[in-house]
């Protein structure tokens, strides 16, 4: 299907050549075989927080650079004319940065709504500085956020965001650590909608405490939306070059499997499963899995 205003923005483009998707194919597949060889680190909470916390928010929290956009739509999708391939609308396009954010900011409204029922509260589980909040907040204005995260530089880089852009009573942050199942922030999903997006993938040792701890929070409905291996195809090449990216991160591989298994033990009931339809790059698109505690 097609996602909100997608056909203003990618319409004109059409899919990547064979031979631009077979080269892009092979440099990746052949970074991530590197990678597994020389360099597979195991992604512990030690690399994840010298990669987020340290450096990603970090450089996020001091460029301050929403000060510098013109307004909350250019400072997420601003101007990039740098080309690469990545999934719009299920096709692998050569597109923009600039263009695929643009498109990306209607496209995960169009998802969210669709699978958060009739709520007009929404939470986000890992959600760094916030990014997927300020783009719902754009599709969705009348809709509230709250954004929960382990890492103090995330969490501070959103609230001053949401200062600048004056949408503090709309949007607020707080911290957690989804590994904790005495974490006191995880009495704030009770009854609530709450998503993650690409953020247990950052937790491969814990997959099975995380959604255990989520469960007894009592949610009223997740979206759980994470790359994976568990549900790729390997007869497609894309699919190999992204079994061989996500080992070499050391990203998670049981968070659909765990949820299918709760699912046959009564605990859950899952509501959707799909792939999901944009990514940035041609290695790591997410899967989707909706789901309600029963
Ligand atoms: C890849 S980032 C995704 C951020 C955000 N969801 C987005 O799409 O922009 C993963 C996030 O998970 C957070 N995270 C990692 N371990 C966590 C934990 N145990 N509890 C809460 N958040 C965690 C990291 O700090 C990071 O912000």
């Amino acid at each position: 299907m097609k996602t909100t205003g997608a056909n203003d923005i990618v319409g004109s483009l059409s899919p990547a050549s064979l031979p631009d998707r077979a080269i892009t194919y092979a440099v990746d597949l052949a970074r991530s075989v590197s990678r597994l060889i020389l360099r597979r680190i195991e992604r512990t909470r030690d690399k994840v927080n010298s990669e987020y916390n340290l450096l990603h928010w970090q450089n996020v929290l001091s460029s301050k650079a929403w000060i510098k956009a013109a307004d909350l739509g250019a400072f997420l999708a601003p101007p990039n004319s740098n080309e690469s391939l990545r999934k719009v609308d299920n096709q692998i396009l050569r597109i923009s940065g600039g263009k695929y954010y643009r498109y990306r900011i209607g496209a995960l409204g169009e998802l969210i709504a669709r699978h958060c029922g009739d709520t007009r509260r929404i939470v986000e589980l890992g959600t760094g500085y916030g990014y997927n909040l300020f783009a719902l907040h754009l599709t969705h204005p009348d809709w509230t956020f709250k954004g929960f995260d382990i890492s103090p530089n995330g969490i501070a880089a959103g609230r001053e965001i949401a200062d600048h852009f004056a949408l503090s009573d709309k949007i607020s942050f707080g911290r957690i650590d989804l590994t904790d199942a005495a974490d006191p922030s995880l009495a704030e999903i009770e009854g609530e909608t709450a998503f993650t997006y690409f953020c247990i993938e950052q937790i491969p040792y814990d997959v099975r405490k995380v959604v255990e701890n989520i469960i007894a929070a009592k949610p009223k409905r997740v979206i759980n939306i994470e790359p994976t291996t568990e549900l790729l195809d390997l007869t497609r090449p894309r699919d190999l070059v992204s079994l061989v990216y996500i080992r070499s991160v050391d990203y998670q591989t049981q968070l659909f499997t765990t949820l299918d298994e709760l699912e046959r033990q009564g605990r859950i009931r899952i509501i959707a499963r799909e792939r999901m339809p944009f990514a940035p790059n041609i290695n790591n698109d997410g899967f989707l899995y909706c789901w309600e505690p029963i």
